[in-house]
């Protein structure tokens, strides 16, 4: 089997290359093990990723045109030469290594946590189990960046546009009943940018490897913009 794989150092190289490598195949080979092999034969070629299980979100690159997480990606589902390259349009730090710093920013503005006026119970805050529901195809996400990086508006506006996974835990904390500052977290997504960049294009929904629904959210975000409004 041949893999393409996308070589840059920013210190050493003048321009980015792809390096071809010849790996034999397994049944059941997952993509990340057959990096893992190009990474024997040699050991500069550079890729993140930690758990092997599709739960750490390290291992997000752009497989044959499209995001996706190497370790729960089967070789033998892909066309052939497989190309590997990083993800779009963020800094090459090495290889398929990228600079992730603008879509962690992106996700620490929209308060990812929940947000209490009242004084906090004794014990725990209560929930319904049909306010419990509401979360679910929300807290999943694992922050692996497919969705964003995948993203034409994020990759216009990376400092304004929040991106699609912003997005789906900023309405992950506005449809959850024990939080507590809506109107700030809609006052805060106002504006042509942060919110309204999104054209729904929902490349974010082809890419998430957890079968989120970025898109979903936003729409969700913006009825209740409106329903807020009236
Ligand atoms: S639907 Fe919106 S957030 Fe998702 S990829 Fe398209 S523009 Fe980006
Ligand atoms: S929404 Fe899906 S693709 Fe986006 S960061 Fe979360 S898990 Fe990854
Ligand atoms: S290595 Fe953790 S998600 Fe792939």
């Amino acid at each position: 089997m041949k893999i393409s794989v996308y070589r840059f150092h920013p210190e050493t190289d003048k321009k980015p290359r792809m390096q071809t490598f010849d790996i034999e195949e397994r049944p059941g080979m997952m993509l990340r093990e057959a990096l893992l092999e190009i990474k024997e034969q040699d050991e500069t070629f550079a890729f993140r990723h930690s758990c092997g299980e599709g739960v750490c979100g390290s291992d997000g690159m752009n497989v044959n045109g499209r995001n996706m997480l190497a370790c729960v990606t089967l070789v033998s589902e892909l066309k052939q030469p497989i190309q590997v390259r990083p993800f779009p349009g963020r800094p090459v730090v090495r290889d398929l290594v990228v600079d992730m710093s603008q879509f962690y920013e992106q996700y620490k503005a929209v308060k990812p946590y929940l947000v209490r006026k009242e004084p906090l119970p004794e014990q725990e805050i209560l929930q319904t189990p049909e306010d419990r529901d509401k979360l679910d195809g929300l807290y999943e996400c694992i922050m692996c960046g497919c969705c964003s990086t995948a993203c034409p508006s994020f990759w216009w506006n990376p400092e304004r546009f929040h991106g699609p996974q912003a997005l789906l835990q900023s309405w992950r904390f506005l449809a959850d009943s024990r939080d507590q500052a809506t109107e700030e977290r809609l006052d805060e997504l106002e504006g042509p940018y942060q919110l309204f960049r999104c054209h729904t294009i929902m490349n974010c929904v082809e890419s998430c490897p957890k079968g989120l629904n970025p898109t979903k959210a936003i729409g969700q975000i913006k009825e209740l913009m409106l329903e807020k409004s009236v």
